[in-house]
């Protein structure tokens, strides 16, 4: 069983916002209208009683939600009304039935875009950030690189990588209907707010002959795959909220990644870089895939800033005799 904060829940810290510490006099205190400061103190209350980490902050941003106020101007509001009132109760009694704050908003910030989530799509993670913003690292070096994203859910990945580099000719590949459903919504979002289209591919990424027309030509390829091994508890917003095919990889977690690291060995030009998020405890695992194959070189791993193991990186060797794949890999914070 989790306890505490763990990776897989989606935390209050993806909205990118701070903390409202004041309580100044406001003409409309004692009036009709609620101080919002009151019914935010109120719903942490209730948010800490359902066992939430970190309940202020996630009350705040809710009111923030409500009032459609930045969450640091909240102190300045001018309070609820009756009708704000009880879509607050009514959000807070959601939260502590543990239903994911980024459902209750429809938002989740991920680098410096702001993404429509709800029912049927994975809500982003802040941890996967890392990973995008390593994989915006490597695209940066080539004029115009071609960057594949598989697995992509909302397309958080992808579109992270189209905003940051404007160059990049960027593919997402995603299997589910919902998921594709919010992917489509977001890249078109995107679209209109200026970005290079993301082309969207409606795939299996465990088909042996994915992306066929791609091979050998991609620069950066990079997943965040469902990699919780089977049978791992999970938190209530997790299990509730996210779909099963984003959040389980099989028995030992590892389904998806294997085939994912065969065909990206297919996909990489020679010297492509590879990026695949994985379980915490499959920091040896993921790098000893990646040896085990002998396609690849520079094989990495790298932690988060709790320390813990999140994701393995690679470069694709030049085609011609395989070497002793008896590698040792370097491990690192990202
Ligand atoms: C952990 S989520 C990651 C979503 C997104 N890349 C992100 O980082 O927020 C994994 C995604 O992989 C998709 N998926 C699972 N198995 C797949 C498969 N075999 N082929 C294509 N997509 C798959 C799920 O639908 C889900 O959207």
């Amino acid at each position: 069983m989790w306890v505490g904060t763990h990776p897989l829940v989606p935390g209050p810290s993806t909205l990118h916002d701070y903390v409202v510490t004041s309580l100044p006099r406001h003409p409309s205190e004692g009036a009709e209208r609620e101080r919002a400061t009151l019914a935010v103190a109120r719903a942490a209350r209730a948010l800490a009683a359902a066992g939430l980490e970190s309940a202020r902050a996630e009350a705040e941003l809710l009111a923030a939600y409500v009032l459609d106020v930045p969450r640091g101007r909240l102190a300045l509001a001018d309070g609820f009304d009756a009708c704000q009132r009880e879509r607050f109760a009514a959000l807070v009694a959601r939260r502590v039935d543990r239903e994911p704050l980024q459902h209750l908003t429809g938002r989740a910030g991920f680098r410096h875009l702001e993404l429509s989530v709800g029912p049927g799509v994975f809500v982003p993670r802040p941890e996967t950030e890392l990973l995008a913003g390593w994989g915006v690292d490597r695209a940066r070096r080539r004029p115009a690189p071609l960057v594949v994203d598989l697995c992509s859910g909302s397309g958080a990945i992808a579109l992270a990588v189209a905003q940051e580099v404007p160059g990049a000719r960027v593919v997402a590949v995603e299997r589910s209907p919902a998921a594709l459903a919010w992917l489509r919504r977001n890249a078109a979002a995107r679209v209109a707010a200026g970005d290079r289209p993301v082309e969207v591919v409606a795939a299996d990424v465990t088909d042996p002959r994915l992306l066929a027309g791609l091979v050998g030509q991609v620069d950066v390829l990079l997943c965040n795959p469902p990699y919780v091994p089977r049978g791992v508890a999970v938190p209530p917003e997790v299990a509730g909220h996210d779909p099963d095919e984003a959040i389980f990889g099989g028995a030992d977690g590892l389904d998806v990644i294997r085939p994912v690291l065969a065909r990206a060995a297919a996909l990489l030009r020679p010297g492509g870089a590879l990026g695949v998020e994985h379980d915490d405890t499959h920091g040896a695992a993921v790098p000893a895939l990646l040896a085990a194959d002998g396609r690849y070189a520079e094989v990495a791993e790298h932690r988060d800033l709790a320390g813990r193991a999140r994701f393995a990186t690679a470069s694709r060797r030049g085609d011609g005799p395989r070497p002793d794949t008896g590698l040792a890999w370097q491990t690192g914070y990202s």
